[in-house]
């Protein structure tokens, strides 16, 4: 299996770049961003939870991220291979990862670390909330998501440098110059 972490500050282009090796190298696509808005608009109960943290721009704890994600992964059971977006996002969410996909037979592949200046992530999201509806695509918000990410999920790297699966990609540029780094890097571990 490919396994594929993708990895960045908010609006470092996670999900953008994940549609692009998706159809490049036929791999399934988890978002944990994007399953927890699915729980929010569907009311929920983890969608209820999950609101308040993701509207003051902090991290859904741990134990309730790592149980939903553990089911997301047992329906994705045959796949060739499976792109992680925005998960995991601390130790403890990485440590989970590697035992359910060892415990699979799998490990992680490669982590790509999209590297963006502070400025541009600012800028891109400020754009997408003009059109997406996300209700954490506001100036406070988006200022305490990068402070979050700085804070509790920038360290993750190290994780993955010890593991020998960290990739570092100029997420500058076009979307399409950034694609060409991230499948340079994954066909070298392929
Ligand atoms: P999540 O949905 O994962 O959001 P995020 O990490 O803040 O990232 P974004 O989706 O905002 O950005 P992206 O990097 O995917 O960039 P994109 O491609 O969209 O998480 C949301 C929240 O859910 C978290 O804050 C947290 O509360 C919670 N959560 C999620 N996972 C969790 C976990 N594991 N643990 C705990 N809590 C969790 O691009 C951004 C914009 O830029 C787009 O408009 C795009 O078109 C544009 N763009 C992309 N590339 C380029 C380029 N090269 N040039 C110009 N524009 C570009």
């Amino acid at each position: 299996m490919l396994n594929v972490v993708i990895f960045g500050a908010p609006g470092s282009g996670k999900g953008t770049q994940s549609e692009l090796i998706i159809k490049e190298y036929g791999l399934d696509h988890i978002s944990t961003g994007d399953v927890l808005r699915s729980e929010m608009k569907n009311e929920t109960e983890l969608g209820k939870i999950a609101k308040d943290y993701i509207e003051k721009g902090q991290l859904v704890p741990d134990e309730l991220i790592v149980n939903m994600l553990a089911k997301v992964l047992d329906s994705k059971a045959n796949s060739k291979g499976v792109i992680f977006d925005g998960f995991p996002r601390t130790i403890p969410q990485a440590e989970a990862l590697k035992k359910m996909l060892n415990e699979r037979g799998t490990d992680v592949s490669i982590m790509l670390n999209l590297q963006v200046d502070e400025d541009e992530l600012i800028k891109r999201l400020l754009e997408r909330g003009k059109v997406s509806g996300r209700s954490d695509d506001n100036l406070e918000t988006i200022k305490s998501r990068l402070e979050v990410y700085h804070k509790q999920t920038a360290p993750l790297a190290d994780f993955y440098v010890k593991e020998g699966k960290h990739v570092a990609i100029k997420g500058m540029g076009t979307i399409e110059e950034i694609f060409g780094r991230i499948k340079e890097a994954i066909n070298a571990v392929k």
